[in-house]
């Protein structure tokens, strides 16, 4: 168990020691246990000497460390991303007794090339052989990576995305078998560039409208796409493309580019194979970026990277952005501290301030939601804002909403005044423009958790979401929401409950 004063998340995976970088072969098994694979270097506390590092979980939560399970072939080799299919129908012939065959898709990338090669596993996804015949594609390139292989049942073929990362390239190749793959077609040159494409995902996704009710009969696709260096805010992010996929080609819904996250913390996310169709489709992201990660102050207790909370993702629409992938966590309920903390339902009396002292949960980490119903606006300037912090060091981290007399609104995040962490480029403000309530009962929400050096925040139902990492030097124990501008009979309610260490 981490000692109480560590940054080590509470409620988030974090690997044993040395440097995490991006999820990798997350799938889940007929079992219900989930499998996460990790970007891993065991030996270092920077990022090099790749192997995939491995996890499993009943609940997302509680992961349970498990030997490496894919190492590089040589010393100047190196296992990069990639991800993982179950061969039900042993389409591979790997698995001649068996409707559980696990097979991997990773780029090994070596001196002089990145390639695509598989592994097999016949004990459900803990050890794999390399097959014989590797590599399974081989590009001619020195940046070709992060395969993600997903199953299409129309066309009874599997389907890669791949990068060529620095040809901003997404290839799309299909294959019988998972061993002889055939270029289909190439998106290339959409989104931000950046400098390099990296670890793109095609997934299919639920349509629902903004209450989460399936609002068509048909599931849509979205393509993500991960880029680094150069993103809008500075190094890594990840944007995405809803679209829909024949079976050879992804065709974006228009030609905009929208971000996944407004911080700068959420990287190379993967979704999870082998969830029920229908359903919102579930992913973790590596919640750092390449700009810093290298520099970050964890290397004192030994340990690099963590994932961000476990998400579920649908399509919705809304009236000023078009098509908007939602993010939201996955339900709390396995680390939720029964009984909230601090509840209030009150009129914000002009000006409210609501505080929760934290002191008494010992994992140091926290949920909170926020609910404040839409309201006329009167007041030139309206905010209601959170700022989570320590009396002994005097840091906060702070957010919240500031509404505009125009209509706008801006939701923004500071981790500005913490001092854990010295780096002219770990930011330390990020904001997005949200969009104002339409008519009837729209409310604004904010979910948030909250866990010793990480803070993810869910607007909106989710329809803005940010990750950001955070180093204090003392532990955040008081919570306070502040109002400012809001008329008097407006309702809002507070819910605070503490979390329960998954270490305990
Ligand atoms: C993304 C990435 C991938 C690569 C891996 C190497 O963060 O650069 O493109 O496969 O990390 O660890």
């Amino acid at each position: 168990e981490p000692h109480e004063d560590s940054w080590r998340p509470q409620v988030h995976f974090s690997p044993p020691e040395g440097f995490m970088n991006d999820p990798n072969g997350l799938f889940v098994d007929a079992q219900g246990t989930y499998h996460l694979y990790y970007q891993y270097n065991p030996t270092g506390i920077l990022a090099g000497n790749q192997h995939w590092g491995h996890a499993t979980s009943k609940d997302l939560f509680h992961w349970f460390d498990q030997p490496i399970a894919i190492y590089p072939p040589d010393a100047e080799s190196q296992v990069f991303s990639g991800s993982v299919v179950i061969d039900v129908k042993n389409t591979s012939s790997f698995f001649p007794d068996q409707s559980d065959g696990v097979v991997a898709i990773y780029t090994l990338n070596t001196p002089g090339a990145q390639v695509q090669e598989i592994a097999y596993s016949r004990d459900g996804g803990y050890t794999f052989t390399p097959f014989e015949g590797n590599p399974v594609i081989d590009g001619q390139s020195t940046q070709f990576r992060d395969p993600k292989v997903v199953w299409h049942a129309e066309t009874q073929r599997w389907i890669m995305v791949v990068a060529y990362a620095q040809e901003f390239i997404v290839a799309i190749y299909t294959s019988p078998d998972l061993k002889t793959w055939t270029h289909a077609s190439d998106y290339s040159h959409h989104g931000l560039l950046g400098l390099q494409y990296e670890c793109p995902n095609l997934v299919r996704v639920p349509v629902r409208d903004a209450v989460g009710a399936p609002q068509t009969e048909y599931d849509m696709y979205v393509l993500t796409l991960s880029i680094n260096p150069g993103a809008p805010l500075g190094g890594s992010t990840t944007q995405y493309f809803p679209g829909n996929f024949d079976g050879t080609q992804f065709t974006p819904v228009d030609g905009a580019t929208r971000l996944a996250d407004f911080a700068k913390d959420n990287y190379a996310a993967q979704f999870f194979y082998g969830t029920p169709e229908g359903e919102d489709a579930l992913s973790l992201g590596w919640a750092s970026n390449w700009q810093y990660t290298e520099a970050t102050p964890t290397a004192r207790e030994g340990w690099r990277g963590v994932m961000t909370l476990p998400r579920r993702s649908f399509l919705t629409r809304n009236s000023r952005e078009g098509w908007v992938l939602v993010s939201l966590p996955v339900e709390l309920s396995p680390v939720l501290c029964p009984g909230p903390i601090r509840v209030t339902r009150e009129h914000l009396g002009g000006d409210m301030r609501f505080e929760a002292d934290l002191r008494a949960v010992k994992s140091g980490a926290y949920h909170f939601e926020i609910v404040l119903p839409t309201f006329s606006r009167t007041a030139t300037e309206a905010r209601l804002t959170f700022e989570l912090s320590s009396s002994a060091s005097g840091e906060s981290v702070s957010g919240g909403w500031l509404f505009a007399l125009g209509g706008d609104c801006h939701f923004y995040l500071d981790r500005g005044r913490t001092h854990g962490f010295d780096h002219p480029l770990f930011t330390d403000g990020f904001s997005t423009s949200v969009v104002a309530p339409g008519e009837g009962d729209y409310t604004w929400t904010l979910s948030a958790v909250f866990d010793r050096s990480i803070l993810e925040v869910f607007v909106n139902g989710g329809a803005a979401s940010a990750t950001m990492t955070v180093f204090p030097e003392g532990r955040l124990t008081m919570l306070a929401v502040r109002t400012a501008g809001i008329p008097e009979d407006v309702l809002v309610n507070v819910v605070v409950h503490g979390l329960k260490s998954v270490w305990e």
